[in-house]
């Protein structure tokens, strides 16, 4: 899948065209929609209405039906860090400052992409710290490069297994 962007109205009208000639477009249009921007606008209902010679409620049923769209931008990614003890032991802080100093994030504030490094204390993985919990997966021994892949939408299963970085 491709990953998401903000929403841009002439890149909408631009999937819009490519696809409204197909039989049956408007659930294309609406999954590339969704994966070119993670949402869709319902500001598009209208214009991709037109598009389609379709009523605007039609169009809006079909988005409201089909539980898989979103009408909002997803939220960015929480990545639970822990910073107890046993993880300060084993460095946490100082692959923490690493990591700031290198991607210019903070913990506990959301990156431009909305993603958060939150803070914890203790997951419960102390012999495997520093350790985080990202997306009900625990990663351990996660350094900067490792934290940096999880920021970028790695896997957290592949990290986990040492695989990505
Ligand atoms: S102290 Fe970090 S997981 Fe327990």
């Amino acid at each position: 899948m491709e990953s998401p962007v903000r929403w841009n109205d002439a890149e909408a009208q631009a999937i819009i065209d490519r696809h409204k000639g197909r039989d049956g477009a408007t659930l294309p249009i609406l999954h590339a929609l969704q994966a070119r921007f993670g949402f869709v606008d319902r500001a598009v209902i209208p214009v991709l209405a037109e598009a389609l010679n379709l009523s605007k409620a039609e169009i809006h049923g079909v988005l409201t039906f089909y539980h898989d769209f979103r009408d909002t931008p997803p939220q960015g990614r929480v990545i639970r860090l822990c910073r107890a003890e046993a993880c300060q032991s084993l460095g946490v802080e100082a692959m923490l400052a690493e990591f700031c100093a290198s991607t210019g994030m903070s913990p506990d504030q959301p990156s431009a992409e909305g993603v958060v490094i939150e803070t914890v204390y203790c997951l419960g993985n102390c012999a495997l710290g520093p350790a985080a919990l990202v997306e009900g997966e625990l990663v351990g021994r996660v350094d900067c490069a490792r934290l940096e892949a999880l920021v970028a939408g790695a896997e957290p299963a592949a990290i986990a297994a040492g695989e990505a970085v």
